[in-house]
């Protein structure tokens, strides 16, 4: 296959296998698989002048989700009024739901009382879902929470600290769209990431928990509910002050960032809580802000700019949502896993791969959902020349038998469609830098992708330079690891609502 000028823009960031020598190359393809492959790779490429042009779309959907409600990417106002100053104290408890666990943390944030670097300590403990309840009821959903936040409070003795007189504080991390009139209540606008549990989409999610830890007698009182983005955004500008965005490349996907208040046309600019919280942090006139949870997974639901392939296709059609999410689809570690299922299993029905003579068991292979993302990482991080790690992953995870050609298709496979999941999530964070002015900085990341795929980083810092045309030896914009944002991040917008709380009490 030839490659376009464009293509080579950043050769590092193209699939590499590219340029491995023949040598080094596990075993030649069958001219028919091969072909196959330059068709897939030139159908998940995304060219450094189409990344500019999604690029545009995205700044454009921001915008929208500013001035109006109930556009495709709702950029949720968060009443986060600001970064944290670092001081902030107290003792809160947290809990996460996030897609496989709960957990529920007791956090101790020291504020600038830190010995060392030492800002929090935190205890926790995590329960892991039972399935089940993720396409379950409420009710359901509720009880099990409500359960382990008791066990957690009786096992640490808080019982016996707080009381109903003076309750623990509560921060929830609850990581789907919501919108929130205010940060102690949060209606779900939709669920997300394969959650479809009846009858939480459009309530209060915090009303719903609350009934459910009243009706335990326990001591405690939910005073926030906050996004993970956000969570991730805070917790690192809890220690360092150059973060700008707050980013989970995970099983889902989507960002924070500080908006300018008068940018947020959907705002009332009178708001008086605005103003009591800039004159609180003595923000200058003019220049109040607002956490803004984009919630751009969403991005281009209308199918308007992103190349989708009839996988992806697939994929959103036999989705709990179909016609939503299109961007989180091609772009985050719940589906890209599943994306390189669905290929192998289009590649086997058509015997181009596992051949039957090895008496294979496709069973497993069959299964929807049954290739974790973290199998990619695991495919890319082989470095063995015969790469026996993979072979075994295979065997192991889908019990198969994969022949020389099998599992070098299967490493180019998790290389194409990495790559562009990691292309696509520089998208997002670029058109915020371009919307916001922002020029330098971090971008506090968490989740699976971003921390454990061995390449995400570097292919996503290559494109965001492609699209912001950086010329340096040096990015100006970097993506850091998230601090924990759902435990301490929590924990400090909690101490910082009570501090406001205080504020409001004083007069
Ligand atoms: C959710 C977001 C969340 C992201 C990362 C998405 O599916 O809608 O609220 O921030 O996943 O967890």
């Amino acid at each position: 296959m030839t490659m376009s000028a464009e293509q080579r823009i950043n050769e590092e960031s193209y699939t590499s296998w590219r340029q491995r020598s023949e040598l080094e190359k596990m075993a030649d393809l069958p001219q028919e698989l091969d072909d196959e492959l330059t068709k897939l790779d030139k159908e998940f490429w995304i060219s450094g002048s189409k990344l500019k042009d999604i690029v545009k779309y995205f700044r454009k959907e921001l915008e929208e989700g500013l001035s109006k409600d109930k556009q495709n990417i709702p950029m949720n106002i968060t009443w986060v009024h600001s970064l944290p100053s670092g001081k902030e104290k107290g003792t809160i408890l947290t809990l996460d739901l996030g897609g496989t666990n709960l957990r529920v943390c007791k956090v101790t944030l020291h504020g600038d009382e830190a010995a060392g670097t030492r800002k929090h300590t935190l205890e926790q403990e995590q329960y892991t879902l039972p399935q089940s309840l993720k396409t379950g009821e409420a009710d359901s959903l509720w009880t099990f929470v409500a359960e382990k936040v008791e066990d957690f409070v009786k096992s640490k003795g808080l019982d016996q600290e707080y009381s109903s007189d003076k309750p623990m504080p509560v921060g929830f991390t609850f990581s789907y769209p919501a919108t929130q009139g205010r940060i102690d209540h949060a209606i779900l606008q939709t669920w997300t990431k394969g959650f479809d549990i009846k009858g939480v989409e459009g309530e209060d999610v915090a009303q719903q928990l609350r009934k459910h830890l009243e009706a335990r007698e326990l001591p405690v009182e939910l005073i926030c509910v906050i996004n993970d983005t956000v969570g991730a955004m805070v917790a690192s500008a809890y220690t360092d002050p150059e973060t700008i965005i707050g980013g989970i490349f995970g099983t889902g996907c989507n960002a924070a960032y500080m908006a300018h208040t008068s940018a947020i046309k959907k705002l009332d600019a009178n708001d008086q809580r605005i103003t009591d919280a800039s004159r609180h942090n003595g923000t200058a006139a003019g220049d109040e802000k607002m956490a803004i949870n984009c919630e751009y997974g969403a991005f281009d639901n209308a199918h308007r700019i992103l190349p989708r392939t009839k996988f992806d296709e697939q994929i959103d059609t036999e989705s709990p949502r179909p016609g939503e999410q299109t961007f989180e689809k091609l772009s985050a570690g719940l589906y890209l896993g599943e994306i390189f299922r669905l290929v192998l299993v289009d590649l086997l029905d058509r015997g181009l791969v596992f051949p039957s003579s090895q008496t294979q068991n496709t069973t497993a292979l069959k299964q929807p959902y049954s290739i974790d993302t973290g199998l990619l990482s695991q495919i890319e991080d082989d470095e063995s020349p015969s790469l026996t790690q993979t072979r075994n992953l295979l065997s192991d995870i889908l019990s198969l038998q994969p022949t020389d050609a099998d599992i070098e298709l299967c490493r180019r496979l998790a290389e194409i469609i990495a790559v562009r999941g990691a292309r696509l999530c520089a998208c997002g964070v670029a058109a915020i830098c371009l919307n916001e002015g922002i020029q330098a900085g971090h971008v506090a990341a968490d989740g699976s992708v971003a921390n454990k795929h061995p390449k995400f980083k570097k292919r996503w810092a290559s494109a965001l330079g492609e699209v912001l045309e950086w010329r340096g030896e040096v990015d100006p914009i970097t993506i850091t690891s998230a601090e924990d944002g759902s435990g301490v991040g929590c924990a400090i917008i909690g101490a910082m609502e009570l501090e406001r709380r205080g504020m409001v009490r004083d007069g």
